[in-house]
């Protein structure tokens, strides 16, 4: 008999839930957490606060249990001066891609803390790391990047939890990155990430603050069954009434 797909249960077991005030804390580190660049303070980050954060980082998932990842940290400022001086010629070669409207704006973000923020961390996945039994990733073998951004996703919202600012710089030329942290070929650099305390942490992303973006309105983002299925009103209804404290 071939195995089916049960529709979701009729009665609910919320045994299971964290209490509300953990629960809220979950939300509260997810809709709270900013990619920070402008705000780090000059104080040092604890060993001790670094470790849980990489602890944290540490228990994503990852395809096959493969744990993909390394954290190479990186505190010494002159390195930072050179990976600083990176992302400005990066930004120099991004920048004629920009709509011509917006490069004025371009210019005036600041898109990166390196040399500001009281460490920097690069997360990295170890492609090789599975010896030849890719256990979910035959078919795709890009599953074990997608596992490394697990990683820096835990990593950055306990950051948030801890009052720690993470900022994400991916303005940067991959094989330049390699050569300055000496990483082999068989390994990729995921994130550059800045971290550090920081002074506050912004209500919204500073790209909206700023009128780069904004938030797409979540239930024009929700298909049904297909890929452009529409439906599920009810869900979309529930969305919006959701999360009160979200709406500005
Ligand atoms: C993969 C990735 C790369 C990013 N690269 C940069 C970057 O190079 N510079 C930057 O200022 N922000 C970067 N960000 C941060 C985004 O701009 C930010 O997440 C977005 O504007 C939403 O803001 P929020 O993270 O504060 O919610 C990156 C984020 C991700 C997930």
């Amino acid at each position: 008999m071939p195995a089916t797909c049960h529709p979701a249960q009729t009665h609910q077991n919320h045994d299971k839930s964290f209490e509300h005030t953990a629960r809220e804390a979950v939300y509260h580190a997810i809709f709270g957490r900013r990619d920070v660049r402008s705000h780090f303070s000059p104080e040092p980050l604890e060993d001790a606060v670094l470790a849980r954060l990489l602890t944290a980082a540490h228990h994503a998932p990852s395809v096959g249990y493969m744990q993909p990842w390394n954290f190479i940290v990186i505190r010494d400022m002159a390195r930072r001066e050179r990976m600083r001086d990176l992302f400005f010629a990066a930004r120099e070669q991004e920048l004629p891609n920009i709509a011509a409207e917006r490069q004025a704006l371009y210019r005036k973000l600041k898109l990166e803390g390196i040399c500001e923020s009281a460490v920097n961390l690069c997360i990295t996945c170890d492609r090789s790391r599975a010896q030849n039994s890719p256990l979910g990733r035959w078919h795709n073998p890009q599953m074990d990047l997608y596992s490394t951004v697990c990683a820096v996703q835990n990593f950055w919202l306990a950051a948030r939890a801890e009052g720690v600012g993470v900022g994400w710089v991916s303005i940067l030329d991959e094989r330049a990155v390699k050569r300055e942290l000496e990483i082999p070929a068989h390994v990729a650099p995921v994130a550059y990430l800045c971290v550090g305390r920081v002074s506050q942490f912004a209500n919204r992303p500073d790209l909206e603050e700023k009128g780069w973006g904004s938030r797409l309105p979540l239930p024009g983002l929700i298909m049904s069954e297909t890929f452009g299925g529409s439906g599920e009103a009810a869900l979309k209804d529930a969305v919006l009434r959701g999360f009160p404290s979200l709406r500005s």
